[in-house]
């Protein structure tokens, strides 16, 4: 697919833009870091900003920095993709010798791009195999790895605590069942007639398999972890007067954020959001995406 056809295919609106640029205030330009770059939705809006703002841009996705880079072409003596998880921000500015910044930005999670591409696993609308790793090129385990491999109890308390699933332990003990039958879950398909044999096709209003996919993808991707040591080590980045802003789409993150902020609150930071801003009723009806979003901010003192 050429760059025009891939970019008509994943564009997207950025989540709560316009609030994520009144608490980052970057009009008078500065250094800032997009760390998810995603489509560049952000970034782009970053850039655009002012001509004196400098930004690095980070994803764990090699295909994302390929894309991104593409894409922002016409910004390229002022930005910078980098190939990385969030959770080394620390040490890729120091590699670029950059000593305090202005702002971060994180909006968590899958982009649109990662979810479209079929044969990636993270969707359970398409057949394929189980990958979900956000960076194909770490050796980490996939999904598919996971599934084979983690005992009944370490699947249960993934598909609980990062699904919030509550038929977990049903859902792992006939994963574990189908094993013993040399009948390994190895395709979204798999995956979701296991899910669907335990719970029924709908969960609610969402489909059933929807939760269980989250927790894989959570997991496989460590993604919880990632997010607690990039909020400290973000705040530390930044320079006084500095503001981190992050986007979460479900309570696991959120909590992780509003922990940080509240430990850090009065000693290295002010919270600037003291509830999280949520999109408004006219951005969710035009971006359903937006739906679960919840932003909190910080300055740093
Ligand atoms: C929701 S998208 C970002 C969308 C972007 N703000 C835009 O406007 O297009 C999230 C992106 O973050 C990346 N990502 C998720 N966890 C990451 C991590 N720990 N480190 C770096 N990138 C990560 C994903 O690969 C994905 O591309």
């Amino acid at each position: 697919m050429g760059f025009e056809e891939q970019k008509q295919k994943y564009s997207h609106k950025p989540v709560l833009l316009s609030e994520a640029l009144d608490y980052l205030k970057p009009w008078h330009g500065g250094v800032f870091v997009d760390a998810t770059l995603g489509l560049g939705g952000h970034s782009q809006a970053l850039l655009s900003s002012s001509s004196d703002l400098t930004l690095i841009g980070l994803d764990k996705d090699a295909r994302v920095i390929e894309l991104v880079t593409e894409r922002l072409k016409s910004f390229s003596d002022r930005f910078k993709a980098v190939h990385s998880d969030f959770a080394e921000i620390k040490r890729i500015l120091e590699a670029l010798d950059i000593d305090g910044v202005d702002g971060i930005l994180a909006d968590l999670g899958v982009s649109s791009f990662q979810l479209e591409s079929r044969e990636r696993g993270f969707s359970f609308r398409f057949c394929a195999p189980l990958d979900m790793r956000m960076d194909e090129t770490s050796s980490n385990s996939t999904a598919a790895d996971l599934l084979r491999t983690l005992s009944e109890k370490e699947l249960a308390d993934i598909i609980f605590e990062y699904g919030q699933e509550r038929y977990a332990r049903k859902i792992a003990r006939r994963i574990v069942e189908r094993r013993s039958l040399g009948k390994f879950v190895e395709t979204t398909e798999d995956l979701v007639k296991v899910v669907e044999s335990v719970v029924g096709k709908r969960s609610g209003r969402i489909h059933s398999a929807t939760r269980v996919f989250q927790a894989l993808r959570i997991a496989v991707n460590d993604e919880l972890g990632s997010l607690k040591k990039f909020v400290f080590d973000a705040i530390d980045v930044l320079k006084t007067g500095g503001r981190l802003v992050v986007i979460s789409f479900h309570s696991l993150e959120d909590r992780i954020v509003k922990r940080a902020f509240s430990e850090l609150s009065g000693k290295k930071i002010r919270i600037l959001t003291r509830k999280p801003i949520r999109p408004s009723r006219n951005e969710i009806s035009e971006n359903p995406r937006a739906r679960s979003a919840k932003l909190r901010a910080c300055l740093k003192l």
